[in-house]
């Protein structure tokens, strides 16, 4: 198997026509003595220079696992199976090393707590210029002075000044910058960013957001942005893959994915946390917690906690199917969903404790005869309140 390195320069700048970053049923099995983890399971998705995709998601739905797939930068005891394919190069397989002449050149990655990026003893200005040397025969100097560029170029004042600093010196969302810095230093095709944000106050976010993008137009670089934050992919992403249980639940154009969601965990996670469609509602979590990756449940994955759960989503677990124009979910009662209005309030009974308005349940499940218990607002079949 050649190596990056060892492919002809051409290669990977341009003339082929395979996607820059194709990652076709990547699963992640981690061996435990509990039993094996099923972090990741057949996750697919194709990135083209200048696409934005968001990854969302509840803790534990195999968000940073997969980036980490990709990266090389998993623990050796992980199973990866599947393809990793950056411009129809196979990275899965390689060992740390072999991944290094991609890493931080043709892929980067942001992660959530800068600490994982930066070293706290040495000077950002070094770190930064250490960095683009890996890859780059310039001098130090020469190499300082791009140091300097980058944190200018992430809207970090001062630059000059700021190069000679250790990370102690910034402050959160200044040190985030330094990282994203770090991440496009050498111009990388693809960036993953692993919740950028999280960790930084609401206005500091938006200027980071603001940044990415902005760096993003001017270079034309693929953007896999993972989130467990609804409102983020909003303002931010072309495309949005919800994950859940370790595979993709639900996959589309942002705005139909957000309009016209086809699979009743995105509706659960639109309606429980705040995000544009949600202004001026309740914020309804979504009950239950999230399966476990050794005891898969069978059938659906989302089944213990879905409004619209019926016999056939205990039995087998849905293929994604196409629910619209590139709109794919994995539900088996989607078009059920799709005719469901406000199919937000299938999760009200959760948080207010009545049902408002029985007629919609009804509406959800019109094979089952049903009636509500207007004292704590469940919902219970004919067969399970006998
Ligand atoms: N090294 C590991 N060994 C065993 N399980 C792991 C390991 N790394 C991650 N996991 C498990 O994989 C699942 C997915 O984790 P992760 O991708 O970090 O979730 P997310 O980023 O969506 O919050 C979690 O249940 C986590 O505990
Ligand atoms: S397959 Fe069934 S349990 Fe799973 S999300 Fe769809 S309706 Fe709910
Ligand atoms: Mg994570």
């Amino acid at each position: 198997m050649s190596t990056a390195s060892e492919l002809p320069e051409d290669f990977l700048s341009s003339g082929t026509t395979a996607p820059l970053l194709s990652v076709k049923d990547l699963s992640v099995t981690f061996p435990t003595d509990d039993g094996d983890v099923r972090a990741v399971r057949n996750v697919s998705f194709d990135l083209n220079p200048g696409d934005v995709l968001g990854i969302v998601g509840e803790s534990g739905s195999g968000k940073s696992v997969s980036s980490m797939a990709i990266m090389g930068l998993l623990p050796k005891n992980a199973i990866v199976e599947g393809s990793i394919r950056y411009r129809g190069e196979e990275l899965n397989g390689r060992t740390y090393k072999q991944m290094q002449p991609f890493r931080s050149k043709h892929i980067s990655m942001i992660f959530q707590d800068p600490m994982t990026s930066l070293n706290p003893v040495y000077t950002v200005g070094w770190q930064l210029a250490e960095t683009y040397r890996a890859h780059h025969d310039v001098s130090k100097k020469a190499a300082w002075a791009k140091a300097v560029e980058a944190l200018e170029l992430v809207g970090i004042p001062q630059p000059d000044r700021r190069a000679a600093q250790y990370p102690h010196e910034f402050s959160g969302g200044m040190r985030q910058r330094v990282v994203i810095a770090m991440a496009i230093i050498n111009d990388p095709s693809v960036i993953i960013a692993d919740e950028p944000t999280t960790a930084l106050d609401v206005t500091v976010q938006a200027q980071i957001l603001d940044t990415m993008l902005r760096l993003q137009a001017e270079t034309d670089a693929a953007i896999v942005m993972i989130t467990h934050d609804l409102g983020v992919v909003a303002g931010m992403v072309n495309r949005v893959q919800v994950m859940y249980g370790g595979t993709v639940v639900e996959s589309g154009p942002v705005d139909d994915v957000f309009e016209q969601p086809r699979m009743p965990y995105t509706v659960g996670l639109l309606g429980s946390v705040p995000n544009p469609a949600s202004l001026g509602k309740r914020l309804t979590p979504i009950k239950g917690a999230p399966p476990s990756l050794v005891n898969l449940p069978s059938g659906c994955s989302f089944s213990p906690r879905c409004p619209l759960v019926a016999e056939v989503c205990h039995e087998w677990e849905p293929e994604l199917e196409e629910a619209g124009p590139n709109h794919t979910t994995r539900c088996h009662r989607w078009e059920h969903l799709a005719t469901v209005d406000q199919p937000q309030r299938l999760f009200l009974h959760d948080e207010i404790g009545t049902v408002e308005n029985p007629a919609v349940f009804a509406a959800a499940r019109p094979d089952e005869s049903l009636e509500v218990t207007a004292a704590h607002g469940s919902l219970v079949t004919d067969e399970e309140a006998k």
